[in-house]
């Protein structure tokens, strides 16, 4: 049990990291987290290598700054209603400055393995082992990258949005873009400015939610509707959203074969601009390779310099046991994608996808953390039934694919935590 000489291990100093550092640290706890990179922010550091998992250079945060906020700290008032990475980058710099957290973080310091030992953590490093109490898991989600395959091969450049950084390699360049979540309309959008031809393959159809609805940020909009029965709440923005952009398939996109919100969030209000402004052509799923062309599931050839996939990321925790903790097919059994069945000592933060922002729900869950190790919150007797419970009554029914199975509806889950924290 936790007492004043425990030790707390957290990896990873990205948004949720800090966050879960923050949370412990000003409650005295006595914690260390440790850092491969030789700054915090995670995805966040923009680095024009590729290797490092980190946002594009044009990137703008898909989610309000009113909603994108830790619940103690809120972003400068000259931040724009949705922050570029460098302004988030340095938001998370003088939070971790403000909570005075640098001198608990050991940078550029990669945790290699971490194996349970005696209800303690041993974590290892190139050169040298220290034992935890409790470990915290913040390692982040959006590094190892999905690579769909398809029949026959391609013999131009295959590429995933992980090595996306900027569209200057792009240049005249003929690229497919696969994909119809945040990275790939954003990518075909950035792609189709330098491009000789930039086409988007989509699996399926997609609601487009555009970053404005009546001059407010959508999530901004959409929280002011939250008291609209939720069956009346969507149809109007179903109905919104019709009168603003029309039919999808005038676009030469798919009609949605789901209802909105029932795949994670794609907020762009330029794909559907670029598609009427001729420089980016809607494609269904790629059928087959052969030699540089692709043939799609309608029948349709093209040729292409360069395939690239914003198919998403796998979960991956190199420095754990495969064959004991393991999430790469996206069953998740933490209770609020937070606490583990089996290892009472081992908690996740961020580890979920939430309709709306990650950061405020990391601050959330870490809160939690530091409500159960002072004992002043229990888990759930029945542990394997509440998380059942918990994944099967989300408020939409998400569609089945791999990456929403961490799909969490933001003020929901917000809702839920804030409760079991009263
Ligand atoms: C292009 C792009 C745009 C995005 N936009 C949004 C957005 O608008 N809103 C949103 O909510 N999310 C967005 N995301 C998702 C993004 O993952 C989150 O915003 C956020 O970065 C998650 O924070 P995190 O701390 O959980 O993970 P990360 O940011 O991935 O941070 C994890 C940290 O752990 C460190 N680490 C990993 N393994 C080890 C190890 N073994 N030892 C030591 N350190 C380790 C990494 O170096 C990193 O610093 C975006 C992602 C991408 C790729
Ligand atoms: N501007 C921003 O702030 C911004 C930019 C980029 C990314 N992000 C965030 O970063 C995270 C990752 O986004 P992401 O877009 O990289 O990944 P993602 O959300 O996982 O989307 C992956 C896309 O690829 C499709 N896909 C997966 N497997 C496929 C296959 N085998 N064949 C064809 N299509 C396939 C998915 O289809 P299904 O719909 O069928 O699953 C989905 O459209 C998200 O949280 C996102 O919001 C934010």
């Amino acid at each position: 049990m936790m007492n004043s000489d425990s030790k707390i291990a957290i990896i990873g100093a990205g948004p949720s990291g800090i966050t879960a550092l923050k949370n412990l640290s000003t409650n005295g706890f006595n914690v260390t987290c440790f850092e491969m990179n030789d700054q915090i922010g995670g995805n966040w550091v923009y680095q024009d290598k590729t290797g490092h998992s980190s946002i594009f250079k044009t990137t703008h945060i898909i989610s309000s700054k009113e909603f994108s906020q830790y619940s103690d700290f809120t972003m400068p008032d000259d931040f724009p209603d949705y922050p570029s990475g460098s302004q988030l980058l340095s938001y998370f710099n003088s939070y971790v400055d403000k909570f005075d957290l640098r001198k608990h973080i050991k940078f550029s310091t990669q945790v290699s393995k971490a194996v349970p030992s005696h209800d303690k953590w041993k974590i290892y490093f190139d050169e040298f082992c220290e034992e935890f109490d409790y470990l915290i898991i913040a390692n982040g989600h959006h590094w190892s990258p999905r690579i769909p395959t398809f029949e026959g091969d391609f013999n131009g450049e295959l590429m995933h949005s992980h090595q996306f950084k900027n569209n200057e390699y792009f240049k005249d360049k003929s690229v497919l873009v696969v994909g119809g979540g945040n990275s790939a309309c954003d990518i075909a959008v950035e792609v189709s400015r330098v491009a000789k031809k930039t086409s988007i393959s989509m699996r399926r159809g997609y609601h487009f939610i555009p970053k404005f609805i009546m001059g407010m940020p959508s999530d901004v909009f959409y929280s002011k509707t939250l008291w609209i029965p939720q069956k009346i709440r969507l149809f109007l923005q179903k109905l919104a959203l019709r009168f603003i952009q029309g039919k999808y398939e005038d676009y030469g996109l798919q009609k949605p074969d789901h209802d909105i919100l029932q795949t994670h969030a794609t907020i762009n209000s330029e794909l559907l601009y670029f598609i009427k402004h001729g420089k980016i052509k809607p494609q269904k799923n790629i059928r087959k390779f052969s030699n540089n062309s692709v043939e799609f599931e309608d029948g349709s050839i093209d040729n292409f310099d360069i395939v690239l996939f914003a198919t998403g990321y796998k979960i991956k925790f190199p420095f754990f046991d495969e064959a004991d903790i393991n999430y790469e097919k996206n069953e998740i059994d933490l209770y609020n994608f937070c606490f583990h069945p089996k290892y009472k000592n081992l908690m996740f933060v961020g580890l979920l996808q939430p309709l709306g922002c990650i950061w405020p729900i990391s601050d959330l869950q870490s809160q939690q953390i530091v409500k159960y190790l002072s004992n002043e919150w229990k888990l759930p007797a029945n542990l394997e039934k509440a998380v059942y419970d918990q994944q099967n009554n989300m408020p939409y029914e998400f569609i089945n694919t791999p990456r929403h199975k961490l799909e969490v509806d933001f003020h929901d889950f917000v809702k839920h935590l804030k409760n079991e924290l009263s």
